[in-house]
């Protein structure tokens, strides 16, 4: 009997037509995000997932789950899944590392880039027609921070967080990292947590969330920060506390902000920072070039189609099950 398979959305990339033909492939055709009581619905009787960031398995829609046997996110962070629930069930879950970490770094630095030199408020201004002879090219028009020359401080060092210090080193950066593993990577001063936020210009977040790294960056060490930095998060918007985010760019302790995740998404209509014009924001976009989520969207379904074969996922956060 062919195991049934339920695909939280359509994909790009070649292999989901390979997944037809191995098993009772049922497929959500959108429009928009699944709504959670489909996704409840959906699990009752199939035995593989593939799912997107944006669909929840908690601890309860995993209880009814009764014939999960292996779930693959393609994703490379897996925060929107409760992965100790399913290790105890003896689920393997994948996800999608490697193939975005330049796509990725690029974003975060278009961000750290942005913000500094006020790119989206630029544009805005240019579009809404205040660009004008009693308003135009002067000594201080929107004058920025420099980034050539800078320190940038990384937090977390792992594959993203060292794409982001390659791309900092090109610009004549200074690079001070920090992990929580106490990671040494070449090229990057290793410093505390506490030094880095007093020493970095710019500061940007590459860390899983995970429950020691939730609100990571709270109102105290935002307040630690140099005065005048900018901070950058293209990683989870958990880590950071936006509302002491916002409070630290409003008090003019922080010069700007360029974030692409939010604790919640989509971003509802009260959150602090929407109304900041020195905050850069962009819609959870880090990996979004078409070339890198076909990539994804190939390892996710990569790693579906080793479980149906009774094969270990190539890339699963808790190998420990098998
Ligand atoms: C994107 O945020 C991912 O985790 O892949
Ligand atoms: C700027 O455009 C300059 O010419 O200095």
């Amino acid at each position: 009997m062919n195991k049934k398979v339920f695909v939280t959305h359509q994909l790009p990339g070649e292999r989901i037509h390979e997944l037809a033909e191995l098993c009772d492939l049922n497929l959500w055709m959108g429009p928009g995000l699944l709504p959670p009581e489909e996704l409840r619905e959906e699990l009752e009787d199939c035995h593989g997932l593939l799912c997107l960031l944006t669909d929840r398995l908690d601890s309860s829609v995993i209880a009814g789950a009764e014939h999960l046997e292996f779930v693959s996110s393609m994703s490379v962070g897996v925060d929107h899944i409760d992965v100790n629930a399913m290790s105890a069930r003896g689920i393997p879950v994948g996800n999608t590392p490697g193939v975005l970490v330049d796509t990725t770094a690029d974003t975060a630095f278009a961000l750290l880039l942005a913000a500094a030199r006020r790119v989206g408020e630029a544009d805005r201004f240019v579009r809404q027609g205040n660009w004008r002879e009693e308003n135009a090219w002067a000594p201080d028009f929107f004058t920025g921070k420099d980034v050539s020359g800078a320190t940038l401080g990384i937090v977390g060092l792992g594959a993203i967080g060292q794409a982001v210090a390659k791309r900092a080193q090109g610009f004549g950066m200074e690079v001070l990292g920090w992990s929580r593993s106490g990671r040494d990577v070449p090229g990057v001063n290793s410093v505390s947590l506490d030094e880095l936020l007093l020493r970095s210009d710019f500061v940007s977040v590459h860390t899983a969330l995970v429950p020691e790294t939730r609100h990571m960056l709270d109102a105290e060490r935002i307040a630690s920060m140099k005065p005048g930095a900018v901070l950058v998060n293209a990683a989870r918007g958990g880590i950071v506390d936006e509302v002491a985010l916002a409070e630290a760019l409003v008090r003019g302790h922080l010069y700007a902000a360029g974030i692409d995740v939010f604790e919640r998404e989509p971003l509802p209509a009260d959150n602090p920072l929407l109304h900041l014009p020195n905050v850069v924001l962009t819609p959870h976009i880090g990996s979004a070039t078409t070339i890198t989520r076909a990539r994804m969207a190939d390892l996710a379904v990569g790693n579906i189609i080793a479980a149906l074969g009774g094969e270990p996922m190539p890339h699963c956060v808790n190998p420990a099950v098998y």
